[in-house]
């Protein structure tokens, strides 16, 4: 018997009971496609080559779980029709011609498994020496499972919720889906089955009965947390919120801490350093990257971006493909978009917008303003209200200013535009051209006074 392990996880159907148009295998799950749950799985129980099968959505899957995976030994085969479980593993055997020995199968809907819960299966079907083992699992309600027939205990089938018995249903102990074929005997079986149940498909749990006549069915019960299928948008939620739990446990014995793990949202691929604080109703998405001693603020949401050492997140900020230095203060209420660049110890505070910029360290901007499509130097004041006018209304244009720049409040640059090291412009100025180095410029209309206008105004309007 070989020692490396092949696997096919099967992920062609549509989902029928998710009522939706997208395919059931591409509906994320903590920011994930449920797919990519099992297949990760698999990869880290070291299989290889690992085959998704797909079919409904198939080029949008392939491509998803070749997104996620860059350089795993994935290979893909393709169901054209949607014919059973069985036939789906059929297809995948097509793209594992060389593989003998024993093969994992697993379902793409069964975002929950956990890689020892498999390393037990497989080492129970080593141990019994049969053809096949599954995972069964024993649940309260088993409506939409197939069940686990035994006669004295010994695994003699399943039979699918369609297909049973009114003294079938009654049956708790159900198939997780999950299975540790001998691949010999699967080519064999799988070339003998022909559809014999209520839905005129080929079941691969047919297959077990098959086995069961030849020889002894390893089992393992796993508990129904780590083996829950997802059919329905009721099922998607139940395990998103297993799976947040179990992402929050993670990062709190790692050293996180999260003020309200129950209304913290952080998806699978997101790092954080230890020391960090987590304040409630915050999101960390994406491949986000979160550094030591960072406080991600009250409803913040961070969307693939990176937030150095010792940063704060003021509540409500939301960053969009950003990278914030160290010990840099950013809101509340501010907004990074993609491409925004801070260096360390910059401020950018409340109802501050960035975009397509780089800024300087130290430099700051507290409230009010637009900077994008600009490069901006360190110890830069940037006043209340200022904005880079980077659109003449058909191109985008660059800001280019200097070190230790001082900008007044309520200022436009006019982009293309350069401010020179050091310069101050006064508050209220556009400009539109070029600042040298170590100027001031203002630029502002003479102020007319007209003593006593505002009585004379008001008493005619009385009149
Ligand atoms: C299946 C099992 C059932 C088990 C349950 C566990 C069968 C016949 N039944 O039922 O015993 O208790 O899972 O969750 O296997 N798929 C394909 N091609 C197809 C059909 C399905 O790739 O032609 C894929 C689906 O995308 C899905 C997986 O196989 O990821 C399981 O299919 P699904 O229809 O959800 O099976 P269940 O009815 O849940
Ligand atoms: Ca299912």
């Amino acid at each position: 018997m070989s020692d490396t392990l092949a696997a096919i996880v099967l992920c062609a159907g549509k989902g029928t009971r998710m009522k939706s148009e997208t395919a059931k295998v591409l509906h994320p799950v903590l920011g994930q496609p449920l797919a990519a749950w099992p297949v990760a799985r698999a990869l880290e129980l070291g299989c290889a080559p690992v085959v998704a099968v797909v079919g409904y959505q198939g080029p949008e899957v392939q491509a998803a779980l070749e997104r996620r995976f860059p350089g795993a030994p994935l290979r893909f085969a393709t169901q054209a029709r949607q014919d059973g479980t069985a036939d789906a593993v059929r297809t995948g055997l097509t793209a594992l011609a060389d593989v003998s020995g024993p093969l994992l199968v697993l379902y793409g809907d069964t975002p929950l498994l956990q890689t020892r819960t498999l390393e037990s299966l497989v080492a129970a079907f080593r141990a019994a020496r049969g053809s096949l083992g599954l995972l069964t699992t024993e649940v309260g309600d088993p409506t939409g499972y197939g069940r686990i027939l035994r006669v004295s205990g010994r695994l003699t089938g399943v039979v699918e919720e369609r297909d049973c018995t009114a003294d079938q249903r009654n049956i708790h102990e159900v198939n997780a889906g999950v299975y540790v074929f001998d691949a010999a005997f699967l080519r064999k079986g799988l070339a003998a089955l022909t559809p014999s149940n209520a839905q005129g498909e080929l079941y691969l749990t047919d297959l077990v009965a098959l086995a069961a006549r030849e020889g002894e069915v390893a089992s393992v019960r796993a508990h129904f947390e780590d083996t829950r299928g997802v059919n329905d948008r009721a099922d998607l939620a139940a395990c998103a919120r297993v799976l947040r739990d179990r992402v929050n446990a993670a990062h709190m014995l790692a050293g996180v801490t999260l003020l309200d793990p129950e209304t913290t949202y952080i998806e699978a691929e997101v790092a954080i350093g230890a020391d960090a604080l987590v304040e409630p109703g915050a999101s960390l998405r994406g491949c986000t990257r979160v550094g030591t001693g960072v406080t991600v603020g009250q409803g913040a949401v961070l969307m693939d971006s990176e937030v150095g050492d010792g940063t704060r997140i003021l509540p409500y900020s939301v960053m969009t493909e950003a990278k914030v230095g160290r010990h840099c203060v950013i809101g509340p209420f501010a907004r990074l978009r993609p491409g925004s660049e801070l260096g360390e110890g910059v401020e950018v505070g409340n109802f501050a917008e960035t975009k397509k910029v780089q800024i300087g360290d130290g430099t700051k901007a507290h409230h009010h303003c637009y900077l994008g499509d600009a490069t901006i130097g360190a110890r830069v004041n940037v006043g209340a209200g200022t904005i880079t006018c980077n659109y003449d209304g058909f191109q985008k244009h660059r800001t280019e200013i200097g070190d230790g720049v001082f900008i007044g409040s309520d200022s436009q640059l006019v982009a293309p535009v350069t401010v020179g090291e050091g310069s101050y412009i006064g508050a209220g100025t556009t400009v539109t051209d070029d600042v040298p180095s170590d100027t001031l410029v203002f630029a502002r209309a003479p102020r007319v006074d007209k003593p006593g206008w505002p009585s004379r105004r008001r008493g005619k309007s009385r009149g």
